[in-house]
């Protein structure tokens, strides 16, 4: 692929196609919106208003950290806090389908939707590429049609654009015209994080105590593994409790999950072989670092029959 003609044709056709009316687009940090945000912003500057959701889901620091990483690249990334309406979409419920649905509802239905209509923007930018169409086609992924998920019917939408001008490249060409582009390294090297954000990585209820124990142990597993040069690695929440001993008392403790895996396209992975005394330092640090911890586990189980995330 020619990065220089990839980014020259694309520019010219968002310039072209948005003329001169507003777009939006919502950032979320992964390298893929990172890209197209700044594709976007070289075609429409001030023109294309860019917005981050803050859906309580995030890593710790995630939303300062994104709009920090895009100021620095004189782009301004609006911070929406939606973090209340999320948790109240997301109260009571333990169903894997329910909890994903009910956070792709808030998201393209409730507080992105609202955006968009309340905005005037007569064009969405969004970061398909194109193993989300392959994969949309293939029934393995919800279908990306951000019309009708914001709920926008044909004669509304009559008028409305989306652009998706990534919908050619594959992950490793999204990298590799991000490093043409200068973007910070940490930006274009960025590992895969999944939309619904720590909600993956949370066996049963979604509350902000139990968002905040795995993000507690997310941010110890990013910090022990960064180096690990491993595709993906994450810490998880389960539903259950087991029994430890702390200071002579007996407790009922929360059980965290490492899981560190090798992977190429995500669509198939083995667990990392950690070396024992890491993984004896990460253990250490979980059990002691975090409240009500208690057991840390490491997950050796491939994909297949596991999947990557939890939920
Ligand atoms: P699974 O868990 O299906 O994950 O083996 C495969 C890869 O996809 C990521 N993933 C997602 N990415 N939205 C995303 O943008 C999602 O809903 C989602 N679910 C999983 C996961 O992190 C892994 O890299």
């Amino acid at each position: 692929m020619d990065c220089a003609t990839f980014v020259e044709e694309q520019v010219a056709h968002i310039k072209q196609t948005v003329g001169e009316a507003q777009a939006i687009n919502a950032l979320s940090g992964g390298v893929d919106s990172s890209l197209v945000t700044v594709l976007g912003h070289r075609a429409l500057g001030d023109r294309l208003r860019t917005v981050f959701i803050d859906n309580a889901l995030m890593r710790e620091g995630e939303p300062q950290y994104v709009v920090d990483a895009f100021a620095q690249m004189g782009i301004p990334v609006e911070n929406v806090d939606a973090r209340k309406e999320f948790l109240s979409a997301l109260a009571g419920l333990t169903d894997p389908e329910a909890k994903r649905h009910a956070i792709t509802e808030t998201f393209y239905s409730g507080v992105f939707g609202r955006l968009v209509r309340e905005s005037g923007a007569k064009f969405l930018l969004h970061g398909t590429i194109l193993t989300d169409i392959e994969e949309t086609v293939a029934g393995i992924k919800r279908q990306h049609n951000i019309l009708s998920q914001l709920g926008i019917d044909t004669e509304q939408a009559y008028g409305y654009g989306v652009l998706e001008p990534l919908k050619t490249l594959r992950k490793d060409d999204v990298r590799e015209v991000c490093r043409y582009l200068d973007m910070p390294a940490a930006l274009a090297n960025r590992m895969p994080f999944p939309g619904p954000a720590l909600a993956t990585r949370i066996v049963g209820e979604v509350t902000s105590e139990r968002l905040d124990t795995v993000r507690k142990a997310t941010a110890i597993v990013e910090e022990e593994l960064a180096d690990s040069g491993a595709f993906q690695y994450m810490a998880v929440l389960l539903n259950d409790r087991a029994t430890g001993i702390r200071e002579n008392q007996r407790e009922f403790g929360r059980i965290i999950v490492v899981r560190c895996i090798e992977s190429t396209d995500a669509r198939t992975a083995t667990a990392t072989e950690l070396p024992w005394p890491k993984l004896h330092q990460l253990c250490h640090r979980i059990v002691t670092e975090i409240d009500d911890v208690n057991r840390c586990l490491y997950d050796l189980t491939p994909k297949p029959p596991a999947t990557i995330e939890y939920i």
